[in-house]
């Protein structure tokens, strides 16, 4: 983990430094002293360079002094545009290039110091790494960067305003390990015991094994797992942060009041069942647990840093594997909400595990709003690609609120349709033998199908769908991501949470 310091605004005399510059700005306070120290070499590298501080831009100088490694001038773009979200992504650009650095130092002193916090945000999630399995990578390949120092007008108040960022960092690198990890050793079993660790971050966590999910009546989501040598788990998270801490004054059994409620698909792996799917790519429904993986992350996140809100997270564990005792295409099986399902394709799964999820969280909590994460359909790649993920709702308001969080996050959502039950879309679900079927009728519009067959597990609660298929895993580096699992949804709710629920 990238450890991020503050300290002084003082010229350090050696080591890797980084100037963030505006456009059109010319260096003042220590990058005035700076090149002081190197008499005028910033400005004329910064010159010969051609630099004009647009956003992303950097001249490098080589051991400008003696005592002085490197240097690294960043464009910031536009004064007026560096927002937080702009920090971070100069703390990512700084983390990406000057990864081979054990130490860097940041002259930040120009920033806010709340903006000076969220380039720290930014470095850390960019160096995140997954590194466990390797055993045979040479020294100069691994990446170094151990400390990343931010030299801030008021280092205390920086700090201050980092310390609820690192929660939200550690909620995504939670994140990021459990849908990085192969599926042999994440299956449902193992992902509800690494829950269990966040218990110490003051989180009630619940499993509920397979006797307890029969005994409930999961039938919908059990009937996943059937092929499967893996016993399915449910877990229960909650924190209350809001209507007084669990374990606080001795009242370990309080209920959350009018919660938020996060529900998350947890295929650990996801073969398609006896519908299976082709062996391209199959190796990518590892991380088709992406959407429990986020919640239980999120649900780290508002506990790391104590949010003022009173949320449940609930996850649905299951393997989809074909075998002889496994679902079968035709197969109708009665779901916790007592609808009976249809099973038309082994591999829309998915939706069989949120069913009696969405359906139990709604029962038990009666939450304000329920968000589920699902990678659910290839569909939503096809209409969305990598930029958005698909969202679905029955409320305008939280939707409203969902967008403007992902503008401020840069984790965008999109709007797609949802039609009220039995009109339109649908219509689509209606089974020959069954109160439902698992599929519509053909390939078209398959995202919103999807969603339509959750919205009739939801017994019209104010509730939000999103398809994250497209943005749980990145092909290739961006700014804040290294390729990889990307954690998407966790800043995003956990913003969604900060400016609408703790007020
Ligand atoms: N997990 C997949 C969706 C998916 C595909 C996620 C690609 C990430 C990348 C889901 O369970 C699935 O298989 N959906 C089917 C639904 C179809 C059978 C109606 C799909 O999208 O093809
Ligand atoms: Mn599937
Ligand atoms: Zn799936």
């Amino acid at each position: 983990m990238l450890e991020i310091a503050f300290a002084k605004a003082v010229l350090p005399k050696t080591g890797v430094l980084v100037v963030p510059l505006a456009e059109g700005a010319i260096p003042a306070g220590l990058a005035a002293a700076l090149d002081k120290a190197f008499s005028g070499g910033l400005k004329r590298a910064i010159e010969a360079a051609e630099f004009t501080g647009k956003k992303g831009q950097q001249a490098a100088l080589l051991a400008p002094k003696a005592g002085f490694k490197r240097v690294l001038v960043v464009g910031t773009g536009k004064s007026d545009a560096f927002t937080s979200r702009a920090a971070e992504e100069l703390g990512g650009a700084i983390a990406a290039a000057l990864s081979k650095e054990p130490e860097v130092t940041v002259l930040a002193e120009a920033l806010d110091p709340t903006l000076a916090a969220h380039v720290g945000l930014g470095a850390r999630l960019r160096a995140y790494r997954f590194d466990k399995y390797r055993t045979t990578q040479k020294e100069d390949e691994k990446p170094k960067l151990a400390k990343f120092t931010i030299l801030s007008a008021n280092a205390l108040k920086s700090g201050a305003a980092y310390a609820p960022l690192a929660a939200v960092a550690d909620g995504v690198e939670f994140t990021r390990d459990l849908v990085t990890e192969p599926a042999n050793v994440l299956h449902p079993v193992e992902f509800a015991e690494r829950i269990q660790e966040l218990k110490k971050l003051g989180l009630k966590v619940e499993v509920f094994d397979k006797k307890d999910l029969e005994k409930l009546g999961f039938g919908s989501l059990l009937s996943v797992s059937w092929g499967s040598a893996h016993e399915p788990r449910m877990v229960v998270l909650q924190w209350l942060g809001a209507s007084g801490a669990v374990g606080a004054d001795g009242k370990k059994n309080k209920k959350p009041k009018d919660p938020i409620a996060f529900i998350g698909k947890g295929v650990t792996f996801d073969t398609g069942g006896i519908s299976i799917k082709p062996a391209a790519s199959m190796e990518d429904m590892k991380w088709d647990m992406a959407g429990a993986g986020t919640v239980v992350g999120l649900m780290a996140a508002l506990a790391g840093r104590k949010a003022h809100v009173d949320a449940v997270g609930l996850v649905g564990l299951v393997e989809n594997m074909p075998s002889g005792t496994a679902l079968r295409p035709g197969d109708v099986v009665k779901s916790y909400s007592g609808q009976t399902i249809e099973v038309l394709n082994t591999d829309a799964e998915g939706r069989l595990v949120l069913a009696d999820v969405l359906y139990y969280a709604q029962e038990r909590f009666a939450p304000k709003y329920m968000i589920d994460l699902a990678t659910l359909t290839g569909a939503i790649i096809v209409g969305l690609g990598h930029e958005y993920a698909g969202l679905f709702s029955n409320d305008d308001g939280l939707s409203e609120k969902l967008i403007a969080a992902g503008k401020l996050t840069d984790e965008k959502v999109w709007r797609m349709p949802l039609a009220p039950l039995g009109e339109s879309y649908d219509k689509n679900l209606k089974s020959q033998i069954a109160d439902v079927q698992n599929i519509g009728g053909g390939r078209a519009g398959g995202s919103i199908t999807a969603a339509q067959f959750l919205q009739r597990f939801v017994n019209g609660k104010p509730w939000a769908h999103l398809d994250i298929a497209g943005m749980a895993w990145a092909a290739k580096d961006s700014v804040t991501t290294p390729k990889g699992a990307s954690a998407f949804g966790v800043r995003l709710l956990d913003r969604l949470v900060a400016d609408n629920f703790e007020g």
